[in-house]
């Protein structure tokens, strides 16, 4: 019996007002715009305010995502957010935007795959409509990674930006919406990305925070080669499961951590620099919500028709990372 086919209904993003410039940072750290720029290809990165958690965007995003989908709160069935930075431990952020939704039948989970989690969460979306267990799934990749970098640590404070991106998950017509998927995780690199305090393992303590274990530490060098090489595997994979050709790829939407890993990632497909969503130069890296950001962007310019194949791809802490490809199937 043939799958039910499943798409994507609607997105919807949410982006902090406040810009943090690479000028802004020369004043804050050791670093320069010239080399945040060539080495990474970001410019400016947004900053959430701090009354500002993560399950206010993840809201606004949300809203974009269920009008542009022409559903309501009452018909959401799930709503999965991914997250490394929820509001707090519990109850989970998906709690919380279900309850400021009023989505009351939905059931609400966090998932925590790092910069994949947001695929994850629409691989995981896809499996629970095709199997007639729900309908409609919200997904949110969301992030405050401003509350967890560690604004004294230039190797990682010029790379990470704050948002929210949202997509509506549902059935569609036959032939469309998602045609193969690809999720995977090695443990054993955890500790190349990682948030080690404020878990039962380094509790909230004052000597761990003296200690800066409540920040992101991250072995740069080493998750740089793991990205190139998962990049280059995933999308491979995610089109050869899908039956396609590199040549038939229209858009790749790939995690935006450093432009050098999505170029290696671009020229691994063939594909021009105009087919390929780019946007971390305004944004930075914003782990979970970079691909969701990065859709409904390229959706709202228009850049995306219906029967184009769009790859998405990522990676992240973990070590986790994911695909898709989808036959896109909105007008
Ligand atoms: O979502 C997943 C998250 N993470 C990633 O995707 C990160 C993947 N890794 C990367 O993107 C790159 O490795 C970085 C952008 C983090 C670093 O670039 P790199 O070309 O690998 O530089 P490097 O770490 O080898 O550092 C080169 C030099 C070092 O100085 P020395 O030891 O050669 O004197 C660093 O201390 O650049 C120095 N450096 C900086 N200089 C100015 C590191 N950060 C900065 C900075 N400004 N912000």
């Amino acid at each position: 019996m043939t799958k039910p086919s499943v798409g994507v209904l609607g997105t919807g993003s949410y982006l902090p007002e406040k810009v943090l410039t690479n000028f802004d940072l020369e004043k804050m750290v050791d670093t320069n715009d010239e080399w945040i720029v060539t080495r990474t290809g970001i410019r400016e990165r947004r900053i959430a305010a701090d009354e500002i958690a993560s399950s206010d965007m993840a809201y606004e995003a949300s809203i974009k995502a269920m009008e542009r989908a022409g559903i309501t709160a009452d018909d959401l069935d799930l709503i999965i957010v991914a997250t490394v930075t929820p509001d707090m431990f519990f109850p989970s952020t998906a709690c919380i935007l279900q309850d400021r939704l009023g989505a009351h039948s939905a059931a609400a989970y966090d998932l925590s795959a790092a910069c994949s989690g947001f695929l994850y969460g629409v691989t995981t979306a896809t499996q629970f409509i095709q199997n007639g267990f729900y309908k409609h799934v919200l997904v949110v990749g969301v992030e405050s990674l401003s509350k967890i970098v560690d604004w004294e640590d230039r190797n990682t404070c010029v790379l990470f930006g704050d948002g929210a991106g949202a997509v509506v998950v549902g059935p569609t017509e036959e032939g469309y919406g998602f045609l193969s998927f690809e999720l995977g995780a090695d443990g054993s690199g955890g500790s190349l990305l990682c948030q080690p305090g404020g878990g039962s393992r380094h509790p909230m303590s004052p000597e761990n925070m003296d200690n800066r274990l409540q920040y992101i530490k991250m072995n740069g060098n080493e998750v740089f080669k793991f990205a190139v090489r998962v990049m280059e595997q995933v999308s491979d994979a995610v089109i050869e499961k899908a039956g396609l050709n590199k040549e038939e790829v229209s858009l790749l939407v790939p995690h935006q951590a450093n432009l050098r890993i999505i170029d290696a990632a671009r020229k691994r497909l063939k594909l021009p620099e105009d087919r390929v969503v780019v946007n971390l130069d305004k944004y930075g890296n914003m782990s979970s919500a970079s691909i969701p950001v990065a859709l409904d962007e390229a959706v709202r310019e228009k850049r995306v028709k219906k029967g184009d194949i769009l790859v998405f791809v990522g990676f992240g802490g973990g070590l986790t990372w994911g695909g898709s490809a989808m036959r896109w199937n909105l007008d």
